[in-house]
């Protein structure tokens, strides 16, 4: 079969569970073949050998269990990262740069801004904010040591130094130094949410589930935050765009100021901010 029949046949199976059925196929056969997208389009005609149709079919089948792109592929792009995920971690997502966006505002104005980045996966945070600002000083925590395995190897990929990964369950080995900037997407969906049995069962049921209302974690994080914070300090949580009007109330209960809830790009209320 040719790059294009293959191409053609795939995203119709796919076109039962993906919103983009296309794009799936072509970032799959350009996995097998080594080759960006762009060689599927120029050599839509070439023949593809049997060996390679053969890994594309398999991955293809997979794919039809829902079972994520970003795996199959073991990479995804962050910001201008290429991140290496498995299994082990969250697949970073790409509502999650609104998180950052905001972040490198909150520290414009400073020449060397010490930045906690809570939960770090595969460190796509830490590592946004560390390609931005150079001369932060950004400490990265996980309880995942398998996590941190993976985020250590996306700083080294991307050429990033400057990021300090820490093992840590939320503030337990976090050092009380004050930091300029608390960053946190931690886990916010109910644990009896049925997204947990479908399209993201793949994903690793820590980095996601947070006990019966979705606020668990979001609220031992809040708990101890103002004591790692300066004064004026900022500190922002993603979470999910039912808890808008919640994240907020629970900030002013624990002292926090200036409060408030910012929406993604999908006008869904998707993270909040705010100040010591
Ligand atoms: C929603 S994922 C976010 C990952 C990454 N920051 C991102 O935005 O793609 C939540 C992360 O929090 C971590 N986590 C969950 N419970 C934790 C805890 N008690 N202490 C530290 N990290 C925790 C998980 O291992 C996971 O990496």
């Amino acid at each position: 079969m040719t790059i294009q029949s293959l191409l053609k046949q795939a995203s119709k199976q796919l076109a039962t569970l993906s919103d983009s059925p296309q794009l799936d196929a072509e970032l799959l056969l350009g996995h097998c073949l080594n080759k960006e997208r762009s060689y599927l389009y120029a050599w839509g005609e070439k023949q593809v050998n049997a060996s390679i149709q053969q890994t594309f079919k398999q991955l293809i089948e997979k794919r039809l269990t829902d079972y994520p792109v970003a795996y199959l592929l073991g990479h995804k792009e962050f910001w201008s990262l290429d991140l290496i995920v498995t299994e082990d971690v969250l697949i970073p997502r790409p509502e999650t740069e609104l998180l950052v966006e905001i972040a490198l505002e909150k520290i414009q104005h400073l020449t060397a801004p010490k930045v906690l980045d809570l939960g770090t996966g595969t460190g796509a945070i830490a590592l946004a904010i560390a390609r931005e600002k150079p001369n932060a000083l950004i400490t990265a925590s996980d309880y995942s040591k398998k996590a941190l395995v993976i985020a250590q190897k996306n700083a080294h990929r991307n050429s990033i130094h400057t990021v300090n990964f820490i093992l840590s369950d939320w503030f337990a080995t976090i050092e009380r130094e004050k930091f300029d900037l608390i960053l946190s997407n931690p886990p916010y969906i109910k644990s009896d949410d049925p997204h947990l049995q479908q399209e993201i069962r793949y994903e690793p049921l820590q980095a996601l589930a947070a006990g019966e209302t979705g606020l668990d974690d979001i609220n031992t994080l809040l708990g101890s935050a103002l004591d790692y914070m300066k004064a004026d300090a900022w500190i922002i949580i993603e979470h999910g765009y039912d808890q808008g009007i919640i994240v907020p109330k629970l900030m002013e209960k624990v002292g926090l100021q200036q409060t408030a809830c910012i929406q993604d790009y999908h006008e869904n209320d998707r993270l909040s901010i705010g100040r010591k």
